[in-house]
């Protein structure tokens, strides 16, 4: 079985580390994939990154993915709120589907609380900053073992 995690990071990701600092911190995202990597490598897991900020990108990820990686964490940063095309490429997903977010979309604007992923994912987690890509380290680990 395959031990590939595929890390989607949508729009506007690339900014992290000048991006709102207040509200997603000071990290850059290449410092949070390189975490990623290495608690992926400690449970056993290789990790292919694609950052994009055009969704037809990210959907294609998510078609070649399947079958050929064991899971996929994506933070699909605003493309969260607004793409149904997203949600449909990842429902046909056959792997293990975690959504992150650094921050906590449920207590920010109201237009941030609709999740089109939250319905085709096994599991969100969101408000952890960092941590939140240790959890889904943790949880694709835990839901293949
Ligand atoms: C985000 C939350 C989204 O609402 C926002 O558009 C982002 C980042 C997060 O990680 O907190 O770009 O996905």
């Amino acid at each position: 079985m395959s031990r590939e995690i595929l890390l989607l990071s949508g729009p506007n990701l690339d900014e992290l580390g000048t991006r709102s600092p207040e509200i997603y911190g000071h990290q850059t995202l290449e410092e949070h994939v390189d975490r990623f990597g290495a608690q992926a490598k400690a449970h056993d897991f290789t990790v292919r990154h694609l950052q994009s900020n055009f969704e037809g990108d990210l959907i294609e990820a998510v078609h070649a993915a399947n079958g050929v990686a064991a899971a996929i964490v994506i933070n699909a940063g605003a493309l969260t709120h607004t793409s149904w095309a997203l949600a449909d490429a990842m429902a046909s997903f056959s792997g293990v589907k975690i959504e992150i977010h650094l921050s906590n979309p449920a207590a920010r604007e109201p237009f941030r609380h609709l999740s089109t992923l939250a319905g085709v994912v096994n599991g969100s987690i969101a408000g952890f900053g960092a941590l939140s890509y240790d959890l889904a380290v943790e949880a694709v680990a835990r839901l293949l073992s």
